[in-house]
């Protein structure tokens, strides 16, 4: 059994998918690794700490490719290198729905079995498997660092020779995971925050951090669904949010926003009218720019200023931190083997609840719907 790693292609991409911690408790269990020389190399795992680790290190993507009967990616793999994988090997890595077009004709013609880790569904037993939400951890927390270096002020209560400093006023839109790790790093750096969420679940949360909730009354009941995710809401209350939204930011010094229903575009929280209400220098960082973000004025991957407010769309933010994104990444990854893998060898059962929800593709076929 050999488990391949790459160095990843995508544009930007600084994560591994393995790293040589989880390579060495993978050779420990009889498995082989191959890795390409370098692939850690833009996240500081150096190709020795690999080879103590156990790894068999080889010169070029292409010989792993070609070798490996699991390949383990960060990002989605391109399509030369889906073409260049190994007829009925498996793939573990995120891939986008966006993706699945371009991907799933090529997957299937050559007998891959697809895992997509963006696919791993929010469960209990699932949680050390959970992708999304250890990288959400790592946006939610850059997230913080990026809007106080783009911010005017300091974040703590400052009593000084010179002058008393009041703190900065925070407030995160969304609180899931991204949200609540934001208020956390937020509130070390010393600011005074708050936030808010449709699902008043989270308030406990929200307040066990040292965070306020701002509550308002929303037109329905039940603001989430079976999963635990929220559910788009009424226009009624979607007008009451804006309401709150618009009120709260006319205070505020930075506004982090990572609101999400799944499958749906971002909701807008934010809109042009409010960013002109907003103090002079504040900042905005939208999370959800990829989605198409919870700012009316965001865009994807830019600054935008509008007046004196600053508003950030950054797009992948945990391969900003990429030896932490890659450690959490690649124990999510060893998790997701150990389900797969059985005495070194794959064992594959689809009627397991985490195997059926999260393969795109298998013999030849595409299965879940992405
Ligand atoms: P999550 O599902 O844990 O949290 C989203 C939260 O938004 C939930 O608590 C939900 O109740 C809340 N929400 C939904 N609609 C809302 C509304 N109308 N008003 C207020 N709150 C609302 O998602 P997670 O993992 O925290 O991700 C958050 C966002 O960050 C996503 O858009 C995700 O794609 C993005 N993200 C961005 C990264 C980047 O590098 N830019 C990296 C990782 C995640």
């Amino acid at each position: 059994m050999k488990i391949g790693v790459v160095k990843e292609t995508a544009p930007g991409e600084r994560r591994v998918a393995l790293v040589p911690e989880t390579v060495g408790r993978l050779v420990k269990g009889g498995v082989e690794v191959q890795v390409e020389a370098g692939a850690g190399e833009a996240s500081f795992f150096t190709d020795a700490s690999y080879r103590e680790a156990g790894a068999v290190l080889v010169p070029s993507a292409g010989e792993v490719l070609a070798q490996c009967d699991v390949l383990v990616k960060v990002q989605r793999p391109s399509v030369e290198e889906a073409a260049r994988l190994r007829e009925g090997a498996v793939l573990i890595s995120f891939i986008p729905a966006a993706a699945a077009a371009e991907l799933l004709p090529i997957l299937t013609r050559r007998n891959i079995t697809a895992f997509s880790m963006e696919k791993v569904p929010r469960i209990t037993r699932a949680q050390p498997m959970d992708a999304l939400s250890s990288q959400s951890t790592i946006a939610g927390y850059k997230a913080v660092l990026l809007g106080a270096a783009a911010l005017g002020k300091l974040f703590p209560l400052l009593m000084t020779a010179a002058g008393t400093l009041a703190p900065a006023k925070v407030f995160i839109l969304g609180a899931g995971v991204a949200g609540l790790q934001a208020i956390a790093t937020a509130r070390r750096l010393g600011a005074v925050v708050s936030a808010f969420d449709v699902r008043p679940a989270v308030k406990e949360q929200v307040e066990s951090l040292g965070a306020k909730f701002l509550a308002v009354e929303l037109a329905e009941k039940d603001t989430q669904d079976a999963g635990g995710y929220a559910k788009a809401l009424s226009a009624e209350s979607h007008r009451r949010e804006e309401e709150l939204v618009g009120r709260a930011l006319k205070e505020m010094d930075l506004a982090i926003t990572t609101a999400l229903i799944p499958g749906r575009p971002a909701p807008r929280l934010i809109t042009a009218a409010m960013v002109r209400g907003m103090r002079p220098g504040a900042v905005i960082v939208d999370l959800a720019a990829e989605a198409g973000g919870n700012c009316e004025l965001t865009q994807p991957g830019r600054e935008v200023v509008e007046g004196m407010v600053t508003i950030l769309g950054p797009l992948n933010l945990p391969s900003s931190i990429p030896t932490h994104g890659s450690q959490m990444y690649s124990r999510n990854v060893s998790s997701f083997l150990a389900g797969i893998l059985k005495d070194g060898a794959l064992k594959i059962d689809f009627q397991d609840e985490v195997l059926k929800a999260s393969c795109l593709a298998h013999a030849g076929e595409p299965r879940v719907q992405v």
